[in-house]
């Protein structure tokens, strides 16, 4: 796993590896100071710290980046919470293979700020979504969402946790269906007007 900051995605992650017949093989941190590689050893889960200030280039930290995934020698390589943009060489390394779980109904509100733009926006469903990684910021192919319905008392806070909650039986879900080689991996991008898989219903 590819990380940079808190890690709840981790936890639930590894929590229900052995349920869900998936291994974590490692964790990558950018950034020192993240729960989630203090949590990773506290599992005693391999670590490695790649720190973008280290580098000069992103080419260069990227070129480290892939040395460390490359060393745990993963199947696929999900991010949670990795908070680097990853260039187009980065992303050609592991075609799909490298996966991440973000926080709206993709297409809809990539980007930051996911909960408070869609409040905003005004929608009544919301989500999380897992889907591969491209050069396009939050726009590769979808693998699968979850969705909820957005209720008339919500905030920011509230919903956020609510997206949390669905993440966290999201990817669990993908990875078992991946390790269980169920998960169709699309290589190119598919219209945005294409349904995903939805893993549980709006609710
Ligand atoms: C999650 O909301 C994920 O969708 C987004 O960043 C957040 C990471 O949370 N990409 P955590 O570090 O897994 O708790």
């Amino acid at each position: 796993m590819v990380v940079s900051g808190r890690g709840s995605n981790l936890r639930s992650l590894h929590e229900k590896a052995s349920e869900h017949d998936y291994l974590i093989v490692g964790v990558v941190s950018n950034k020192p100071m993240a729960p989630a590689l203090d949590y990773a050893v506290s599992c005693g889960l391999p670590t490695q710290l790649v720190d973008h200030h280290a580098y000069a280039t992103r080419a260069l930290f990227e070129d480290a980046l892939a040395q460390a995934i490359d060393h745990m020698n993963p199947d696929v390589i999900a991010l949670a919470g990795f908070l680097r943009v990853l260039g187009a060489d980065f992303v050609r390394r592991y075609p799909g293979r490298l996966l991440n779980i973000h926080p709206s109904l993709l297409p809809s509100f990539p980007g930051l700020d996911t909960h408070r733009r869609a409040l905003e926006a005004g929608v009544r469903e919301h989500g999380a979504t897992v889907h591969l990684v491209t050069e396009a910021l939050d726009g590769g192919p979808i693998i699968a969402q979850a969705g909820l319905h957005i209720t008339p008392t919500e905030d920011v806070a509230t919903l956020a946790a609510r997206v949390l909650a669905l993440e966290h039986d999201l990817y669990p879900y993908v990875l078992q269906r991946w390790a269980r080689g169920e998960v169709v991996r699309p290589l190119t991008h598919r219209p945005h007007n294409a349904s995903p898989a939805r893993t549980s219903g709006i609710n």
